[in-house]
């Protein structure tokens, strides 16, 4: 059977990784968390103090951007792929608050968004992909046979990733997780290079309303479809 590129955009904590993983794993495809590598290069940024609060070294950051290797070894325990930074596994301490609070910036320079998606498009090359992101199907795999938006309110987004951070130990206010929602919604749909947008052959999927299986479940059928008619 044929294999396909699935791309799945839309607005932060939108679910779009969770039902990726497991798309990807039922149709045997290879996940990619776009976002974790824009997450890995944040933390670089901060751990080499490049950026912190009201201040990036953008010039700095570009200038280092050789020094800054992204990889992927998939967790057999997990079930995906984890995030290495420069052979370090990261895949925990990208998703704190204050990466999210600094990750909209640096996703903003347009050195950074070129080499990431050179990678992302090496990492699909020989499709069974399944990525997720914000530019995925506009930027980097223009031609994705099947296309997503995911959408739901800031509020319900909000919830579930602080349920998630308060899951995992963190000590987070709801509020400042709905401004960081609200506030990286603004600068990735405002930002020059590559905003966050829904391409025109992108199919909209409010998961408002929808539980964990029932959008597996039409997600699912989609990618079928698209896969016999490929
Ligand atoms: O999906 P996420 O919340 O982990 O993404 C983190 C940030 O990275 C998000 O605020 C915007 C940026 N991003 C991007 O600009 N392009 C992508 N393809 C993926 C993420």
């Amino acid at each position: 059977m044929n294999k396909i590129t699935i791309a799945i955009d839309g607005f932060s904590s939108t679910g779009k990784s969770t039902v990726a993983k497991r798309l990807a794993k039922a149709l045997g495809y290879i996940y990619v968390d776009s976002g974790a590598m824009y997450r890995a290069v944040t933390l670089y940024a901060m751990q080499n103090d490049l950026i912190k609060k009201d201040c990036f070294d953008k010039q700095q950051l570009i200038a280092q951007l050789k020094d800054i290797k992204i990889s992927f070894k998939f967790n057999e325990e997990l079930g995906f792929a984890e995030v290495y930074l420069n052979g370090q596994n990261v895949e925990k301490t990208i998703r704190t608050l204050e990466v999210s609070q600094f990750v909209s910036q640096v996703a903003t320079v347009s050195e950074v968004r070129e080499q990431l998606v050179f990678q992302q498009q090496n990492l699909g090359k020989d499709k069974g992909v399944v990525m997720d992101g914000r530019d995925i199907g506009t930027v980097v795999f223009p031609e994705a046979k099947l296309k997503l938006f995911m959408t739901a309110s800031a509020e319900q987004r909000a919830q579930r990733r602080y349920d998630e951070l308060i899951e995992r130990g963190d000590d987070v206010k709801f509020d400042d997780v709905l401004k960081n929602v609200q506030s990286r919604d603004h600068i990735d749909s405002t930002r020059e290079d590559s905003p966050l947008m829904k391409a025109e052959d992108a199919i909209e999927v409010d998961n408002s309303n929808l539980n964990l299986d029932e959008q597996f479940e039409l997600i699912y059928n989609l990618a079928k479809d698209k896969i016999s008619e490929s």
